[in-house]
């Protein structure tokens, strides 16, 4: 593929760093067009980027070269394709029900703890055949490729018995390797407590009977899983019980990557962070000491703006975590309580709320999210070697994509995987 004539290409990084932290979030790396022309990338046969610089540049090194395709960017800024750190995009049964509920002023544990929430979304889920997971996964990651998001993160975490959660994961592999979009699967057995158990019992039966199941398919190659996830929260796993979780989802090659400090203090960062938990997300209430935890082991934030919003919450103090050296990364969220696929909204969202600047938003929707999955040195900025995975936008500079707040349709022109647009 060669793109050529583009106003700016934003790399993000282009020193091979794999994650950005502190200032440096705000100094990203860019090539803008000159007076004389614009700015091309070549991307090779095998969805690597070959080169970028200006079209004269390029030009004379690629002047005898034939490409698959060929895009006039003219107008347009590229940007790396968007990385969604955190959904649960496998569920039946929606909850507008309970969107009305809390607007009129139930909290988020009142419903939970009334049956609604995560155990009203298990009992559809349950329900539901592999196929209409599977249908409904594919439209919900579709939709992602059109708002310009080349990789997610996919939990598990609605199913909460070894037959549904094995299901659903088997609805993210098939997605996995079905769809033009790269997956990060995650097992999330620990999401809530089971209808009918206790913590304690839900604790044995994912470490026991849910956690070995999933590796069983994981050494036959039948699944590809590559984080363990729980709800960590006060009414749903204490901190002990997710610590438990966590090693042994450690022990079968799984990166802990779990819910934290959402709604109640219980210090699972610290927790998390002394585990070497490669990323914990929410992290609402988190402590001083928490975040001064995490900078020290190099723990991702992956904060959600989306769940803030919806529920009315206080929001992460993503200020202190970025003065602390804490590397930041976003995600939607996407789930039944946060109905929200769109990165480019959730960066406008970072903004506004978390007080984070474009730079920050994009670094946090790019570089910092494909390391709180491991996927640093292939996805998450622009350079040479790493997947062609890009976002055209038609207009005079990338920052539109974070300051127009839907309306999409008409300012992502492409969305291109490897190469490919998808
Ligand atoms: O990240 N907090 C736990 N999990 C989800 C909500 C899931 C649900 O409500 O269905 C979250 O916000
Ligand atoms: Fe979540």
């Amino acid at each position: 593929l060669l793109v050529h004539g583009a106003r700016q290409v934003v790399q993000v990084v282009a020193n091979g760093q794999q994650v950005l932290k502190g200032a440096a979030m705000r100094q990203l790396a860019e090539v803008t067009a000159g007076p004389a022309g614009g700015v091309s990338i070549v991307v090779n046969s095998n969805g690597r980027i070959a080169d970028i610089g200006l079209d004269s540049v390029v030009t004379s090194k690629y002047g005898g070269a034939t490409f698959d395709r060929t895009i006039n960017a003219r107008g347009m800024c590229v940007l790396p394709g968007l990385v969604d750190g955190h959904t649960h995009p496998v569920w039946a049964g929606d909850r507008v029900h309970e969107f009305a509920m809390k607007l009129a002023g139930a909290t988020y544990m009142e419903v939970h703890e009334a049956g609604g929430g995560i155990n009203f979304t298990v009992r559809h889920t349950r329900e539901a055949s592999e196929e209409e997971l599977y249908t409904s996964l594919c439209a919900r990651l579709n939709t992602m490729i059109k708002s310009g998001t080349t990789l997610v993160e996919c939990k598990s975490g609605y199913g909460l018995n070894v037959e549904t959660e094995l299901k659903m994961l088997r609805v993210i592999e098939r997605a996995r390797r079905d769809m033009p979009i790269d997956i990060s699967a995650t097992f999330c057995g620990a999401h809530s407590v089971p209808e009918g158990a206790t913590a304690a019992q839900a604790t044995d039966d994912v470490i026991d009977v849910q956690l070995p199941a999933v590796g069983r398919l994981m050494d036959s190659g039948q699944l590809r899983v590559d984080n363990i996830d729980v709800f960590c929260e006060r009414g749903v796993f204490d901190v002990a019980q997710t610590q438990r979780i966590l090693a042994a989802g450690a022990a079968v090659g799984l990166a802990a990557n779990f819910h934290g400090e959402e709604l109640s203090r219980l210090g699972s960062a610290e927790m998390g962070a002394t585990l070497g938990a490669r990323a914990i997300s929410h992290l609402e209430e988190v402590s001083d000491d928490g975040v001064a935890a995490m900078a020290r082991q190099g723990t991702i934030a992956v904060v959600l703006p989306t769940t803030a919003y919806v529920l009315g919450l206080r929001p992460p103090p993503v200020r202190a975590m970025i003065a602390a050296d804490v590397a930041v990364a976003l995600g939607s969220d996407f789930n039944p309580n946060a109905h929200c696929v769109s990165m480019p909204l959730v960066m406008n969202l970072a903004c506004v709320l978390l007080k984070m600047c474009m730079q920050e938003a994009l670094a946090a929707a790019t570089i910092n999210a494909a390391a709180s999955l491991g996927r640093a040195d292939t996805q998450g900025s622009l350079e040479v070697g790493k997947y062609g995975d890009l976002v055209l936008i038609e207009a005079d500079s990338w920052e539109h994509l974070i300051y127009q707040m839907g309306g999409h349709e008409n300012l992502i022109k492409y969305t291109v995987k490897e190469g490919v647009v998808i």
